[in-house]
């Protein structure tokens, strides 16, 4: 995928984010209900934390250890949703949010089905991982409309929450995906 492509559903646009997002990201990160789900993602959410880490996107793409795209309905950002380099080679691992404003509309399947897509097809993964936290059935719902099976359960320590939290390992491969 070149700098100026961008991947296509039939609702949604997923495209590389840009320092004009940062107020966006910002303010949808803040939100507890939001950041309280994610690992990584700190509470309060500091100023200046989404101009930071989309300055990262660039490099990341380049070096293939990282695609964050933003999810966009109607010109707005919605949502974010990435794939993430591990320790396994031809491996990634999916993370997405949606602001809670625009949750259950089914935004977070359509784009997971692209970006599975995208990871099997246009990069050429074998496998997909994903978690997501035991309290959040949503997304453990989500990653099973993708076709992620469970494989275990570990804790992962939660940032904004400032503790272990209980989760749940997923998988996909790039055959059960039918790639
Ligand atoms: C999880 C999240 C991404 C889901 O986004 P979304 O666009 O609302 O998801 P979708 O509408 O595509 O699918 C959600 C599914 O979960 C279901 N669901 C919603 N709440 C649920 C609950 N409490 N228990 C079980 N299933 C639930 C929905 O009904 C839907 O399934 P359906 O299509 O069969 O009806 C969104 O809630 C979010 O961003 N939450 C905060 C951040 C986060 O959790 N990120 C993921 C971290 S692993």
């Amino acid at each position: 995928m070149s700098e100026s492509e961008r991947l296509i559903t039939d609702r949604l646009i997923l495209r590389h984010i840009t320092l004009d997002d940062a107020p966006c990201v910002q303010e949808h990160c803040g939100n507890w209900n939001v950041a309280s789900k994610l690992s990584r993602v700190p509470h309060p959410y500091p100023d200046g934390a989404a101009r930071e880490w989309i300055i990262t996107h660039v490099e990341a793409r380049a070096k293939m250890t990282g695609f964050r795209f933003a999810i966009v309905k109607d010109g707005s950002l919605v949502g974010v949703i990435g794939i993430e380099a591990m320790d396994i080679p031809n491996a990634m691992e999916v993370g997405y949010w949606l602001g809670e404003p625009y949750w259950g509309n089914g935004y977070a399947t359509e784009a997971g089905q692209r970006v599975v897509r995208f990871a099997f097809e246009e990069l050429n993964l074998v496998l997909l991982q994903a978690t997501y936290f035991l309290d959040n059935p949503a997304s453990g719902h989500t990653l099973s409309k993708l076709g992620f099976r469970k494989t275990g359960e570990e804790t992962r320590f939660s940032l904004a929450r400032g503790c272990e939290v209980a989760g749940a390992r997923l998988e996909l491969t790039r055959q059960e995906a039918g790639f």
